[in-house]
């Protein structure tokens, strides 16, 4: 079977994000049939059109990255009931200028933990209707709304609870299976 790149955005930058272990745990489970890209968000600068014609350094590499790769994993908490700006910041800067979006017609998935009860789950909505509007395959079930407790998942990404680690398996066989159909190559 081929093996997979899939471009991460974390939509955290806290070094112990809980988000970032969600990833970690996600890559531990598709080891040897998916490689983790994650995309440096921190350091872009805030998405502004009159740029379109001299895009930044730092949206044309977030861009390659993203073209670069099979599929794109969105990793994310809840800000105030919606998506981090970082992370919206990313996403704008990685769909301009207009006509030239690295988004259009890749497989996509969204997931998210959070120390609330909802596990991000009104922030993962908002941004299921970002990737509907950029033309992405997005993978519909499961969802993944973890309500994250300490010692869940380290920060190498082994999770602690046997229930947990089967669900975010079948997560993982899910997407493969996305991304084998709506990927460009085997
Ligand atoms: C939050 N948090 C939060 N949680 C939630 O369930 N719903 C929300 O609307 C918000 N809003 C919110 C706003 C801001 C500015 C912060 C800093 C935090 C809590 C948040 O989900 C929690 O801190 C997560 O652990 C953040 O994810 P990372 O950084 O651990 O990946």
């Amino acid at each position: 079977m081929a093996q997979y790149t899939i471009a991460v955005l974390v939509g955290s930058l806290r070094k112990g994000s809980c988000n970032r272990r969600l990833a970690r745990a996600l890559e531990k489970l598709a080891e040897g049939r998916a490689r983790f890209d994650y995309v440096e968000i921190g350091d872009l600068p805030l998405y502004n059109q009159d740029n379109d014609g001299d895009y930044p350094a730092e949206g044309l590499r977030l861009k390659q990255q993203i073209r670069d790769a099979d599929a794109v994993l969105f990793a994310t908490p809840e800000y105030n009931r919606s998506v981090p700006g970082v992370l919206k910041n990313a996403i704008d800067l990685g769909s301009r200028p207009y006509g030239d979006s690295a988004f259009a017609g890749k497989p996509a998935a969204v997931v998210g933990a959070s120390i609330g009860a909802i596990g991000s789950a009104l922030a993962q909505q908002h941004l299921r209707n970002i990737l509907a509007y950029l033309d992405m395959q997005v993978l519909s079930q499961p969802e993944v709304f973890i309500h994250f407790k300490d010692g869940l998942i380290d920060e190498d990404g082994s999770v602690s609870n046997a229930d947990t680690a089967k669900f975010l398996q079948s997560f993982v066989e899910r997407f493969l299976a996305l991304i084998k159909v709506y990927g460009q190559r085997d």
